[in-house]
């Protein structure tokens, strides 16, 4: 299928409006490309990705989330219909990791 996830994306409060976040989202996109992507989803503020060209793809879904805020990118014009589930990945909190430091 191809079809990727991207984010999150954070960037400190201190450094944000500079265009960290743009980079990110830019050189993540980039790089998806190169490994012949057809597309990627995110789920994210419901502004700021549109900027990018990300949109709310009618039928394309991902299950507990507002459609407003789950967002796809198509590198081919074609868009997946279903429901999307993330890389177990996507679920890391860094908890783990200061569990197991302390
Ligand atoms: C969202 C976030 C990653 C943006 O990073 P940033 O470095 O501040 O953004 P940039 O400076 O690269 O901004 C890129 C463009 O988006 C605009 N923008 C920035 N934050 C925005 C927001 N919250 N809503 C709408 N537009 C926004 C900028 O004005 C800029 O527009 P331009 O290209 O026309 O000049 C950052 O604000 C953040 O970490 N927020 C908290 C975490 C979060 O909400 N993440 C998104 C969910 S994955």
């Amino acid at each position: 299928m191809h079809w990727y996830g991207l984010g999150p994306v954070s960037v400190l409060p201190e450094y944000q409006r500079h265009g960290i976040g743009k980079a990110l989202i830019q050189e993540g996109l980039s790089r998806l490309k190169d490994l012949d992507a057809k597309g990627c989803c995110l789920v994210g503020h419901p502004q700021y990705y549109r900027k990018f060209g990300f949109e709310n793809v009618t039928g394309l879904v991902h299950e507990g989330v507002p459609q407003e805020v789950f967002f796809a990118l198509s590198f081919d014009g074609h868009f997946p219909q279903g429901d999307v589930m993330f890389h177990e990945g996507f679920k890391a909190n860094g908890q783990q990791g200061a569990a197991a430091d302390g």
